[in-house]
């Protein structure tokens, strides 16, 4: 098979799985919002968002603030869909975008009010994640994390000794991943990869298929929460 059309096989598939993955992804903004609301009011402040993917919550906080917000993600594909959003939506002075790995972020200190990450921390492991990442954030400002509920009751416990304060946490409804995620995107898969009869794209979609079907056997994955921590030293 032809490299050139094996990479654009799987651009496509990325393609038609990202547009998808964006439409459900979009109905848990709330709980980005409600998270938001325990933040004081900020004046522009300066936000990163880590591992922002295709950049839905990122845009949900480009609403809910005029700050300046930076997402960053290892994933050129879903940053590409991420930038035309930002184009088409007219928010290029002031929403943009990195590929950088949360492993490598080479920031200044104290350059950030707010630092933003929706299921992406378990890349670094949480408590890591929020060791290294304090020093990216002000004195007083916020970090918050969107993560799965699993092992949390003992990290919550260390978060004091990294110099962060619980502000708040709440965990989203048992069922809300997958009534409002996981199955109508199964759905709507099934739906694209019928008519497809190309083994490339069937293997990509029996990828994502397979995701599903450990996390329909495997429920408490789907649990999470938001866990919003300020900096106090
Ligand atoms: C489950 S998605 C979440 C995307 C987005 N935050 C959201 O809530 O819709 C996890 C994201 O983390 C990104 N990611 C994985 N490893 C990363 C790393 N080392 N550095 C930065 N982003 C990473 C993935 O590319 C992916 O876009």
């Amino acid at each position: 098979m032809n490299t050139n059309r094996r990479i654009m096989k799987k651009l496509l598939a990325n393609y038609l799985y990202f547009q998808v993955n964006d439409s459900f992804r979009k109905r848990l903004n709330k709980y980005t919002r409600k998270a938001f609301q325990f933040l004081p009011q900020f004046e522009n402040p300066k936000i990163i968002d880590i591992g922002c993917g295709t950049g839905v919550p990122t845009l949900e906080l480009a609403k809910l603030s005029s700050g300046e917000i930076l997402g960053i993600d290892i994933n050129q594909f879903a940053l590409n869909l991420f930038n035309r959003k930002i184009r088409e939506k007219g928010l290029s002075d002031r929403v943009k975008t990195k590929l950088c790995s949360m492993f490598e972020m080479d920031f200044p200190d104290q350059s950030y009010d707010i630092i933003w990450s929706e299921g992406s921390i378990y890349k670094i492991g949480f408590l890591n994640g929020i060791k290294n990442w304090k020093r990216f954030l002000k004195v007083n400002g916020f970090l918050v994390v969107h993560d799965r509920i699993e092992g949390k009751q003992n990290d919550l416990k260390k978060v004091s000794t990294y110099g962060y304060e619980i502000v708040n946490k709440f965990e989203l409804p048992k069922d809300v991943w997958w009534k409002e995620y996981f199955e109508p995107l199964e759905k709507e898969l099934k739906k694209i990869c019928l008519p497809l009869t190309d083994p490339e794209f069937i293997q990509e979609f029996e990828k994502i298929q397979g995701e599903i079907d450990f996390l329909k056997n495997n429920p408490t994955d789907c649990l999470s929460g938001f866990y919003i921590m300020q900096k106090n030293h």
